[in-house]
This record gives structure tokens, sequence and C-alpha cells, in this order.
């Protein structure tokens, strides 16, 4: 794809892939997708919560629907057999996308949250027991921090948590002091949700792998938004999720090492994960099948290809450049105002996304006098909410940017925050 002054990226070209962003925003809204159509245009900030799906990836669930809508593996007649080899071979197109070595190693799965409880409860209900440690950041989302810490409480491991500093970055002299001899996992997001902050991914799989422990990356924020290369990271895992990179919900991504995967027991059993059974014993699939229990999310898994196809021709470096040039520009202009709090680290040093507050009025107040300028963010604890309780407030605004957003979408959304200051004055 060709580039538009001043973005790396044609954004204007991207956006015609996306039907969704003429939407106008208004009215009654019980009635899903009849807004009026008089009313403000959408400014979609909320891209770290659910992308949009671009035409091409519509088009690939229909033609799956209307061509060869079929279960996968076992069937003999063609439609089985097209559908088979669309759905395994989406494992091999995700491998070659994250750098990982095979399809043995890709694991589709509903979310990044099926993805860390796969592995906590997989790997770590058996590895983990007293004495032992995990490491998480402070900056964690729900998905990874209350698995891990509900894993930890039945196997009797405890849960360490490394700093985050003032400045909305992570401690590393603390991480390093906590991963020791008793870690057996360091898990970690590698772009926060909340704070935008990217962690040093590598040298935390490095501190980890010195004292023998593996590391769990949690790519929700990275993977749809940078390059990622699990081979770079040396990452043992790393989950993500199909909604949040132009693909449909539920279907999310488990990278393992081989070596580790073939070591774990299954998590799910039942149908498709199977070798061979009797009423005594069972046996179990090659990777990744033998994780993949039940019928699969086939679409959802094809679509997810036709995603990752997608990104690759705007080219991930393009992608992060260009939410690099949204967040400094959103940073800048928010922080200009003097009741604004912004948190996390600077604007040139962070991922595609702002969260913050207008002091004395909730983030709830907020993002809906925004909305009604058609101007979509989310407001909450963005499900950090230790993190927030650490910030000392309730909730935070937060507006998160994708391929599709513009600097005059961003001028909406200061307009919009600039409306709620003078309301609330
Ligand atoms: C950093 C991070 N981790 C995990 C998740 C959970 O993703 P999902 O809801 O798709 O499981 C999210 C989603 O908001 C996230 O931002």
């Amino acid at each position: 794809m060709g580039t538009q002054e001043p973005y790396p990226i044609d954004v204007e070209a991207i956006r015609e892939d996306f039907p969704i962003l003429d939407r106008k925003i208004g009215g009654d809204a019980t009635t899903p997708g009849e807004g009026p159509t008089d009313d403000a245009p959408l400014v979609y900030l909320d891209n770290a919560a659910t992308s949009h799906t671009p035409e091409p990836v519509v088009e690939a669930i229909a033609d799956y629907y209307r061509g060869y809508n079929s279960n996968v593996h076992r069937g003999i007649h063609q439609l089985s057999q097209e559908a088979s080899v669309a759905y395994e071979e989406a494992h091999d197109r995700v491998a070659e996308f994250i750098g990982a070595d095979g399809r043995e190693e890709i694991l589709f799965t509903a979310n990044t949250t099926a993805s860390v409880n796969l592995v906590a409860y997989a790997w770590g209900l058996d590895a983990l027991g007293p004495g032992d440690s995990v490491v998480l950041t402070e900056m964690e989302h729900h998905a990874s921090l209350v698995t891990w810490q509900q894993i930890a409480k039945k196997t009797g491991a405890e849960v360490r948590y490394a700093r985050v500093d003032d400045d909305g970055t992570l401690d590393m002299d603390h991480a390093a002091d906590l991963i020791d001899d008793t870690t057996e996992m360091v898990s970690v997001v590698h772009v926060s949700n909340t704070l935008g902050a990217i962690n040093p991914v590598r040298r935390l799989a490095d501190l980890a792998h010195d004292h023998g422990a593996r590391i769990f990356v949690d790519g929700a924020q990275s993977v749809p938004t940078r390059p990622v290369d699990v081979t770079d990271l040396d990452a043992d895992f790393l989950a993500f999720s199909g909604h949040k990179m132009c693909g449909p919900t539920g279907i999310g991504v488990l990278y393992g090492k081989e070596h580790l995967l073939a070591e774990m027991d299954p998590f799910l059993y039942g149908g498709e994960m199977i070798r061979r059974v009797t009423y005594e014993e069972s046996t179990w699939e090659d990777l990744p099948w033998k994780f993949e229990a039940g019928t699969p999310p086939i679409e959802q898994g094809i679509a997810l290809a036709t995603a990752v196809d997608y990104l690759d021709d705007v080219g991930m470096e393009n992608v992060r450049a260009h939410e690099d040039l949204l967040a400094e520009y959103a940073y800048d202009q928010l922080t200009a105002f003097d009741d604004v709090t912004v948190y996390g680290p600077p604007g040139d040093d962070r991922g595609g996304l702002v969260a913050f507050n207008l002091d004395g009025v909730h983030a709830h107040d907020l993002s809906s006098i925004l909305n009604e300028r058609g101007v979509a963010v989310r407001a909450g604890d963005h499900c950090t909410q230790p993190l927030h309780d650490k910030l000392g407030i309730a909730a935070s605004a937060r507006a998160s940017f994708y391929i599709y957003n513009t600097v005059e979408e961003i001028d909406a959304l200061v307009d919009a925050v600039d409306a709620a200051r003078q309301l609330f004055a």
C-alpha cells in the first residue's frame, strides 16, 4: 500500500475497507446498527478493546459460510477437506506472522484470556507448588493477573509484582530482584493497555531463562500494533486476540515453544484432540491439535489468517509508525490542558493509546459527553483495577488508535474534551 501525508500509510485507502467508519452516532442506541444518519460522524478510538474488520476479512467469513462451511479434521467429503486445509493453513500463516517455527507452535483458542488460562492450568497446576514464585508486573491485565493469582492459590506458589515507577514504566531493577531461583514463570504484558508502556520483554526473557524460569508474554496490545517475533523475544509463550487486529471475535492465539507444549498435558479433553480411545485409556493427537478439543473456531481461524494478510500488506513497521504518530500527537494535545492527566510514559515512548482523566469529572461522564459528539473511547479500569488503585483513581478514559485513525479524529477528541472542560468549569 502507498502512503499519504503526514502518514506512513495510505489511511484514506484503508478507511475505504472499513464501511463501519461511515456510521453516524446519535439517537436511540437500543437498536444495533441503526443510529440516525444525520448526527455526529463516528470517531472510533476504542481499538485497544476491539478493532474493526476490513472488507476482505468480512468476505473471508462470508465465503466460508457460502462456499465450504463444514467441520474440520473428521470428514472425507470435499467440503470438510476444503475447510480442514484452510483451517490448518491458517495456523501456518499465523506462525509465519510472529516468527514461530510452524503450526505445531500455534494453538487457536477463544481469546487472550483463554490462552493464559490454558497455560496456567495445563502447565501451572502441574509445575507450581509451595516455594515457587510467579513474577508479574503491577501493570498486568486481569486476564493474566487474576489467572496466575488463582493458580497460585491452588498450588501454594507465591505471586510477586514488579513495580511500576512514577513515570509509568516498569522498574527493571525491581523485576531483576524479584526473579530468582524460586521463579518458575514470568508473565508480562508487552504493551500495557492502560499506560501504553512498552516493556523490555527480551531483557525479561533473559532474566527468566538465567534462573531456569519461563516467560509468558501477553501480546494482546503488541501483536496488532507492531512487528512481534517470538524468536527475537525468546518468548516461551505468547498470547493475543484476533478481534484486536482486524480479525473476528471468538479467536485467540497461544504460541508456545514446541518442546514446552509437547511436555504439557492437554487442557481440555474430548473429541478432535485424541488419537486412540479405549474405555480405559486415551492418547493424544499431535501438536497443535492436542490442545484444540471439540469443534474449533473454524471460520474465525480462517478469517484471522486473512486479517494477518491484510496487516502484512499494510506492513507491521508502518502500522507501528502510524500508531507512534497518533500516540505522540494525542499525548501532546491532551497534556496541553492543565486539568487533564495522561497516565504512562511520554508521547514518543508508548504504544498507540492514551488513558487520561479530566480533573473533577468521572471518566464515565466524560466519555458520555464524548459519545454525544460521536467520539468512542473506553471508560473504566480497563481490566487493571490494582494499577488504577496504585494510581489513586477509580477509572480513566482511554483513547486508542489503529490504522484507520487520523490526526483530524484526534482533533475531534481534543475538541470534545475541551467542550467537557467548559461544561464542568
Ligand atoms: C493487555 C491485554 N491483555 C489481555 C486482554 C484480554 O483480551 P481478550 O478479552 O480478547 O481475552 C486485553 C484486552 O483488553 C488486553 O488489553
